[in-house]
């Protein structure tokens, strides 16, 4: 497992490299009982579900240092009072969780924080266990650990309440828990929460995250032998136990998903036997909106429950000034299945795909017991049409918003909900026509946002949006009109906040995972960064309007370019013809960012960078980290930026676009998009 402190050390190191702090590397050992088992079940899920009693009613047993839950199917093994599982057992499986970590180390909630501006790690132990709800159909469980000032500064001022859930019938568990801060206790932020699974690692050794990204991984031993690269999460296995893995990299980064898109991942274990699943049905109390993204499955045969974290998009949970914050994490629904059929491959996870939607389908759940959990009955709908009105397409009429992302969120500024995580957030895409209809949130006060893909800038509603339990408001039409002055003279790109449509390079290949190659998200290679200079050894990247195709010659990062000795700024040029320039008008360039890590972007309009002063710069910005995580987007940047038609010559003109800090490679940008518009007609 690893960690990682995220900060922008703007101070001349290069934070991720390996002399920069990134955190602790936990490697498993290697030795292990093989645990062997031959029986095939195959369950009649329909009749198991419309049936529950037609299975063995559940069973608690609490002794003095563990709890154990039955139904039968699943019997779980949990540590008193600090409620971490020692063992999940499943049919003739003792245990499916790694064994050779202590009890306090298979599965286990987790958290970093920031105390005095240094991130601290804290397993999750909690001091007190209760029994919640004890029937022959439903058993919840309770672990809590309670703050007070005499516990110290090293333990986070948060009360915790982790709860676990054993429905008769259900091949799984759930769990979620509570996080509360009270009024008057010192600041916390939170920068991660989350549960790790670490599986046995000699029966899962085959990962699936998607239909597209499924592999054979290496083992935490592999990887120990492994060769690391730039920085500790990325190495090259040399000497793999799988001799088929010889000389690739592995990097946890490669595996990340928009979480909206990543509803279920997990493992198989050989002969395809038992499927191990984390499925989330819900995202509302991630934060970030709908283009977060985060970790899944990794090496090591470890799966991970992401609630909270700062990576690619969002900020830690920020508690400041003795505020009350509380907040419900979860559930997530850990499954697991056996080999239905046998002549089919993949049966296990087309499976728990369709386990999957059963459980979006019941979001929000009934059976939670904590009145914090917010049922279904307590939760409102909003919905309505979005238009768009931009008054130099369409001849300034509005048309539909088509798979527009709509959502709530606590209220701020228009776009304010990618660094929003203390509250909850519920977002939809609309349809052709626009419309939208968002279920099951949580009543309260909200704003309702919405961004457009191909559209820049961000939308809000301008009145605020107050839900009440069992109601539904309709909204009707709402119009976002977005940031335009002029007709476009040119643009690069498409406004979707990525910049997966640029030219993304082959990689080095001494430096490949070999599951990327051919994959339509080539993005996740390593050291994509360091291509840069390969491509553009002596001169920087030249963009002719009209003669150049971005998804050739516009590299996807603007990196530093390698040297000799360490890094040196890039300064990229586009050059376009101008013919009837309206001196003394305004021009308008729009610049929008995809990402940005810890980067200043200067712009010069037809002036040479070398001895004057750039006509505009961001300052600096951001901590993504998205290009060395292997993204393809962070957090959203929009910059218009006013070009005094004086700027501009009739005949060839050249905008320049320099990264200027250089720390080291990842002082960079994504670009997403970016637009020149003539002055208002
Ligand atoms: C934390 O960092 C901020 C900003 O850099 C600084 O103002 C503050 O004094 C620091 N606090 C501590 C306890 O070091
Ligand atoms: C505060 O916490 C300590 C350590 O957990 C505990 O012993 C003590 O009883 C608590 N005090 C109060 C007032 O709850
Ligand atoms: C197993 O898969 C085969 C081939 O797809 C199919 O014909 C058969 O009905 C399946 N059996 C079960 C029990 O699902
Ligand atoms: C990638 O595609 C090329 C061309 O179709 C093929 O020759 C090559 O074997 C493929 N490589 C992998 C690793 O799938
Ligand atoms: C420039 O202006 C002239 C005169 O108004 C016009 O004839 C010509 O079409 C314009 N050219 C462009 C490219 O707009
Ligand atoms: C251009 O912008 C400036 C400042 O934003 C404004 O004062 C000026 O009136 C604008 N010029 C035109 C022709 O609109």
């Amino acid at each position: 497992m690893i960690l990682e402190v995220v900060t922008c050390n703007c101070t001349g190191l290069n934070y991720m490299m390996k002399s920069g702090a990134i955190g602790c590397l936990v490697m498993i050992l290697c030795f292990s009982v093989f645990l062997f088992f031959t029986s095939e079940i195959h369950t009649d899920r329909l009749s198991r579900e419309s049936n529950p009693s037609s299975f063995a009613a559940l069973k608690l047993q609490v002794t003095e240092k563990h709890v154990h839950l039955d139904n039968g199917i699943v019997k779980l093994t949990l540590v008193k009072p600090s409620g971490t599982i020692a063992k999940v057992g499943y049919q003739e499986v003792e245990n499916i969780l790694d064994n050779r970590h202590t009890e306090t180390r298979r599965g286990y909630w987790d958290m970093v924080w920031v105390k005095s501006n240094t991130s601290q790690y804290e397993a999750i132990h909690c001091t007190s266990f209760n029994v919640i709800a004890q029937t022959e159909d439903r058993i919840e469980v309770s672990f809590t650990s309670t703050w007070n000032v005499s516990r110290g500064e090293n333990v986070a001022p948060l009360n915790i309440d982790k709860r676990y859930i054993v429905l008769r019938g259900v091949s799984g568990f759930y769990s979620y828990a509570i996080f509360e801060h009270l009024k008057g206790w010192p600041a916390v932020d939170i920068g991660e929460a989350r549960i790790v699974f670490k599986l046995d690692e000699n029966m899962f050794r085959h990962m699936i995250i998607s239909d597209d990204m499924q592999r054979e991984m290496p083992s935490a031993n592999d990887r120990k032998r492994g060769r690391t690269l730039d920085f500790k999460e990325a190495v090259v296995l040399e000497n793999p136990g799988n001799p088929a893995l010889q000389g690739e990299v592995d990097d946890k980064y490669q595996y990340s998903c928009n979480t909206k898109d990543n509803r279920v991942h997990g493992w198989i274990s050989s002969e395809s036997k038992v499927g191990f699943w984390v499925i989330r049905p819900s995202d509302e109390f991630q934060g970030g909106g709908p283009l977060k993204r985060d970790l899944t499955s990794h090496a090591s045969s470890t799966s991970l429950a992401m609630f909270l974290s700062s990576h690619y998009v969002g900020v830690n949970v920020r508690v400041r000034n003795g505020e009350a914050w509380k907040k419900v994490l979860g559930p997530v629904f850990i499954y697991l299945n056996s080999r239905i059929n046998k002549t089919k491959p993949n049966t296990l996870w087309e499976d728990a795909k369709t386990q999957m939607m059963k459980e979006i389908k019941k979001w929000p759940y009934d059976f939670p017991a904590s009145t914090d959990y917010v049922h279904a009955d307590q939760r409102g709908t909003i919905t309505g049409r979005l238009l768009v009105r931009d008054n130099y397409l369409n001849r300034g009429k509005t048309v539909p918003a088509k798979f527009a992302y709509v959502g709530l969120a606590a209220p701020g500024y228009a776009g304010s909900w990618q660094r929003e995580s203390k509250g909850y957030q519920f977002w939809t895409q609309t349809d052709e026509t626009g419309s939208f209809t968002i279920t099951s949130v949580r009543a309260g006060k909200y704003n309702l946002y919405a961004w457009v893909p191909t559209v820049v800038g961000d939308f809000k509603h301008k009145f605020n949006i107050l839900i009440k339990q069992g109601s539904i408001v309709e909204l009707g039409d709402v119009v976002y009109t977005p940031p335009r002055n002029g007709p476009t003279l040119w643009e690069i790109g498409i406004a979707d906040r990525t910049a997966a449509e640029f030219y993304i390079p082959d990689p080095d290949p001494t430096l490949v995972n070999k599951l990327f190659i051919n994959h339509t998200d080539k993005y996740r290679q390593y050291g994509l960064w360091e291509r840069y200079a390969h491509l553009y050894p002596d001169q920087d990247l030249t963009y002719i309007v009209g003669k150049s195709d971005y998804r050739k010659h516009w590299f996807f990062a603007h990196v530093n370019r390698k040297v000799k000795r360490g890094y040196k700024p890039a300064t990229w040029k586009i050059i376009f013809d101008a013919t009837n320039v309206t001196r003394g008008a305004n021009y308008t360039l729009r610049l929008a960012l995809a990402s940005a890590q810890c980067a200043n972007i200067q712009v010069w309009i037809n002036d040479d960078p070398n001895g004057n002063l750039p006509h505009f710069e961001t300052g600096r910005i951001g901590k993504d980290n998205a290009i060395a995580r292997h993204g393809i987007h962070g957090l959203y940047w929009l910059y218009s930026i006013k070009v005094d038609g004086f700027k501009l010559v009739h005949g060839t003109n050249t905008i320049y676009l320099k990264q200027s800090l250089q720390f080291g490679a990842f002082n960079s940008v994504l670009y997403d998009y970016i637009r020149l518009e003539a002055p208002t007609t």
